[in-house]
C-alpha cells in the first residue's frame, strides 16, 4: 500500500516574514493528519528557514531543482548535496517550467534525477504535455519520451538507489498549471497508468511502490475526485500550497480513508 503524499511547491513566492507565518500556520493547521505524507518545497534562499522551522514537525521540506552537475565552476547553480545539507527530503526535478523557461532537457532532466540519489535526496520527477501536444495527440509520445530518457539513464545501482529512496514521479500536464483548468480524474489516471507501466517495463517491483503524484490546478474543490483514483497518490500542488486552509484540505482529500470512500 503507498502512503498518499501532497507535496507543495512555492515556486518564486515567499520572503522571510511571510514564510513564517504560513510554515506557522501550516505546522498547527497539519499536524494531526496521520495518514498523508507531507512536504513543501521552497525556493533555495529558505531552505534554512524551513528546517529550522519545520524540523520535528509531520511535514518535510524539500528544493524545486538541483544542478545537474556534482561541482565546479557553474556560477549561480545549486548541488544536490548542497540541498542535502539542509536536510531535505525532496527535489523536484524536471518542472515544465524549468525545461521550458531555462531550456533543461530530457537528458539534463535525467542527469539532476542521478545527483539528486546521489546525494540521498529523493527525486519528484515531473513529466507533462503542453496543450498543443495534447490537440495533436501526442501526450503519450511526449510522456513516453521524458520518461524513457530518465529510465535509459539509471543504470541498476540508480534503479537500487530510486527504490530505496522513494523516487516520486508527478504527472502535470502544462497546460493545467497554473491555469485553474485541470486534468479530468479519467485523464490523470489513463496517464498514470502509462507512466506506471513504462516504469513497470524495466523494474516491477520499483513501479508498484512508486508514488505517482498529479499536478495542475489542484485545490480543494476538485483534490477529492482526482485522488481517488487508483494510480494517482497524491498531489504537486502550486497555488493551493500558498494558503494554510487550502492545503489542508488537499491534504485532508489524499488520506487514505477518505480515498476509499471517494472510489466506492
Ligand atoms: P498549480 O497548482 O498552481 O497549477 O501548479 C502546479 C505545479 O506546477 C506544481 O508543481
Amino acid at each position: 500500500m503507498r502512503t498518499p503524499l501532497v507535496i507543495g511547491n512555492w515556486k518564486m513566492h515567499g520572503n522571510l516574514a511571510r514564510n513564517r507565518m504560513l510554515f506557522t500556520s501550516l505546522t498547527l493547521g497539519l499536524r494531526d493528519l496521520q495518514q498523508v505524507d507531507i512536504a513543501i518545497c521552497v525556493p533555495f534562499p529558505y531552505l534554512g528557514q524551513a528546517q529550522l522551522l519545520l524540523s520535528g514537525t509531520n511535514i518535510a521540506w524539500g528544493a524545486q531543482n538541483v544542478s545537474q552537475f556534482e561541482e565546479g565552476a557553474f556560477t549561480g547553480s545549486i548541488s544536490a548535496e548542497m540541498v542535502a545539507d539542509f536536510e531535505c527530503r525532496f527535489a523536484i526535478i524536471g518542472h515544465s517550467e524549468r525545461r521550458a523557461l531555462s531550456h533543461e532537457s530530457d537528458q539534463s532532466a535525467a542527469n539532476r534525477f542521478v545527483q539528486t540519489l546521489h546525494a540521498g535526496v529523493t527525486p519528484v520527477f515531473c513529466v507533462g504535455e503542453t496543450g498543443a501536444e495534447r490537440d495533436a495527440g501526442l501526450a503519450k509520445s511526449v510522456v513516453g519520451k521524458q520518461m524513457r530518457t530518465l529510465l535509459d539513464s539509471l543504470v541498476s545501482e540508480n534503479l537500487a538507489l530510486a527504490g530505496r529512496l522513494g523516487a516520486v514521479f508527478s504527472y502535470e500536464p502544462v497546460w493545467a498549471i497554473g491555469t485553474g483548468k485541470h486534468a479530468s480524474p479519467a485523464e490523470a489516471q489513463e496517464m498514470h497508468a502509462f507512466i506506471r507501466n513504462l516504469i513497470a517495463a524495466r523494474a516491477p517491483e520499483f513501479a508498484t511502490a512508486s508514488r505517482i503524484l498529479y499536478g495542475g490546478s489542484v485545490n480543494a474543490g476538485n483534490a477529492a475526485s482526482i485522488f481517488a483514483m487508483p494510480d494517482i497518490d497524491g498531489g504537486l500542488v502550486g497555488r493551493s500550497s500558498l494558503d494554510a486552509d487550502s492545503f489542508r484540505q488537499v491534504c485532508e482529500a489524499a488520506q487514505q480513508p477518505m480515498r476509499a470512500s471517494a472510489a466506492l
